[in-house]
């Protein structure tokens, strides 16, 4: 398999940013997800099924996936990073929580793996990967690039935002103009990173595969089951699309198994 990589200019920033934030990592990942990080981990873990083997994690930042891979019983641990301060300070943590001997934490780029024989029961990595998307040969990765950008935004506005409004009397469309009609808009969203995976289609002449939408059908589930994980605490399990504001206030209100600690009005 060839992998295209990204701009050689990308890989830089990224492990700087990292090197700079890395002190405040661990509590800037409890506040986003409202201290969920730790679930989530175990349960992508429980689904790696590690036990009993060697275990890759790539981007192990400041080494929680690969901490737990070592927990459910993986023999050996290899946790991979390119930044030099987060690996230092999952090294410390590997120490505190004795595990320090199970864990080999390497200093390297993952899309360049040093490991030629690739033997490992498990590989997973965490808050890392963004987007993937296999199109065959890349002729033009910049318009590939732009194409799945497009697809996600398309998948989000369906799942968070688009909707057509009818009157009832008469059966006039009301949502008919991009005035009226919630069309996703850059400002909606984060900058996307994407990463071409790129294997030849042997059954095109030229190895191409399309490519245009990749990101959509992933943004609806993806969207969707974050809006309902993060309502889950209210006993919200299901929510249509698209989860407006009001949609999700009313899913807050009807939630059948709010704790007691949670205000109805929140
Ligand atoms: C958002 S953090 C995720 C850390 C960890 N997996 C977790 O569950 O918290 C992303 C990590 O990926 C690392 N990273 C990003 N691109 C990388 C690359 N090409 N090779 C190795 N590490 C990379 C960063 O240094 C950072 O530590």
């Amino acid at each position: 398999m060839k992998t295209t990589t990204r701009p050689p200019s990308r890989a830089p920033f990224v492990r700087a940013m990292f090197g700079r934030i890395a002190g405040r990592y661990d509590f800037m990942n409890t506040l986003m997800t409202g201290g969920r990080h730790h679930a989530w981990r175990r349960l992508a873990v429980r689904r790696a099924r590690p036990a009993g083997g060697r275990a890759l994690d790539v981007c192990c930042g400041t080494g929680d996936f690969a901490l737990e891979l070592a927990r459910q019983g993986a023999t050996a641990v290899v946790g991979v990073d390119f930044s030099r301060e987060m690996l230092a300070l999952a090294a410390r943590k590997a120490q505190a929580v004795g595990l320090g001997d199970h864990v080999q934490w390497q200093l390297a780029d993952a899309l360049e793996l040093p490991f030629p024989d690739g033997a490992f029961l498990s590989a997973t990595t965490g808050f890392s990967l963004r987007n993937v998307d296999d199109v065959g040969r890349a002729v033009n990765p910049m318009i590939i690039d732009g194409q799945v950008h497009g697809g996600i935004a398309q998948g989000v506005g369906q799942a968070l935002l688009e909707q057509c409004f009818y009157d009832s009397a008469t059966g006039q469309l009301l949502s008919g103009s991009f005035m009226d009609y919630s069309m996703p808009r850059a400002h909606n969203f984060p900058f996307f990173a994407t990463q071409i995976s790129e294997v030849p289609s042997p059954t095109h002449p030229l190895g191409m595969r399309p490519a245009g939408e990749g990101g959509t059908t992933p943004a609806l589930g993806v969207v969707i089951n974050a809006v309902v994980d993060a309502l889950s605490d209210f006993g919200v399990r299901h929510i249509e699309m698209p989860a407006t504001p009001e949609r999700v206030w009313r899913a807050i209100r009807g939630g059948q198994t709010l704790p007691p600690s949670v205000s109805t009005n929140r």
